[in-house]
């Protein structure tokens, strides 16, 4: 059943990308939701485009979708929308950011898809069918320790205000990984964790738009989603930890001790 709310997902995010790519590197117009985060024309025009196939293949079910308040019905089936992932990227023209359609079923996500537009890459996952890239099955990576460990962040919003907060955690995990990486798209983030291009990825400020396919992607390729302290991840905004789950003990653990604001930063 679920694998038809899939082609519904990589339908509706293949035609946000198709927008994308065509506007992508043109100049686009900026509207400000606060001091940095930015809405462009590009995102409402994907967020119609994906609305437009959802609404004609499932218009019973609801829809939480970023830049659009809609109103709930009750349904028990949600579709998850972020129209344009990397928003502030997109409007740098600075080649990283997607599409990403989610739909969760009784608080639970069952199906995903994200679309990178620029690499022509689409990862799509089905809830106990595995996760796939371009048809390709997905896996996580095999490595079990930080310093063989590429990992991935990103900063939310509120960086300026909490920008101690925020770095704490940066700062050490540049001293203690192989590598840190910020890409500036957390669904394209949360994609290459499942597609093993990285080995895990923490945020401490995620929307479900953000997250909803990414984590199911990662599940079904193996890997491990939950809060930084490894508690269960809900559906609404959270911190997020994802993994191939061999590092996320060890991650979680640094994680932990830069929680405290006297802790010493290497
Ligand atoms: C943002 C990106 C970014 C992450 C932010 C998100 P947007 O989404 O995913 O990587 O660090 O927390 O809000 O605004 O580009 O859709
Ligand atoms: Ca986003
Ligand atoms: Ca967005």
């Amino acid at each position: 059943m679920s694998w038809q709310y899939v082609a519904v997902a990589a339908e509706a995010a293949v035609r946000a990308g198709a927008i994308q790519k065509e506007r992508y590197g043109q100049g686009v117009k900026v509207d400000y939701k606060g001091d940095i985060d930015l809405v462009t024309e590009v995102d409402h025009a994907c967020e119609a485009a994906i609305l437009e196939v959802i609404r004609s293949r499932c218009p019973d079910h609801d829809i939480i979708t970023e830049e659009t308040d809609l109103a709930l019905t009750g349904s028990p089936f949600v579709w998850i929308v972020d129209p344009l992932d990397g928003t502030t990227n997109f409007a740098h023209s600075y080649p990283m950011f997607c599409a990403s359609v989610a739909l969760a079923r009784d608080g639970e996500v069952v199906a995903g898809a994200v679309f990178d537009a620029l690499r022509d890459e689409l990862f799509t996952a089905e809830r106990g069918a595995g996760a796939h890239l371009n048809g390709r099955p997905l896996a996580v990576t095999t490595a079990d320790a930080l310093i063989q460990s590429l990992v991935i962040t990103g900063f939310p919003y509120d960086v300026h205000e909490k920008l101690a907060e925020r770095l704490r955690p940066f700062i050490r995990l540049l001293g203690k990984a192989r590598g840190v990486r910020r890409g500036g798209s957390a669904a394209l983030d949360l994609s290459y964790i499942a597609a093993g291009r990285a080995d895990g990825f923490w945020e401490g400020l995620l929307q479900a738009w953000d997250m909803g396919a990414g984590r199911l992607l990662i599940e079904e390729a193996g890997g491990r989603v939950t809060r930084l302290d490894g508690t269960p991840l809900g559906l609404g905004p959270d911190e997020v930890l994802a993994t191939n789950g061999l590092i996320h003990e060890e991650l979680m653990a640094v994680l932990a001790e830069t929680s405290k604001a006297e802790t010493a930063l290497v």
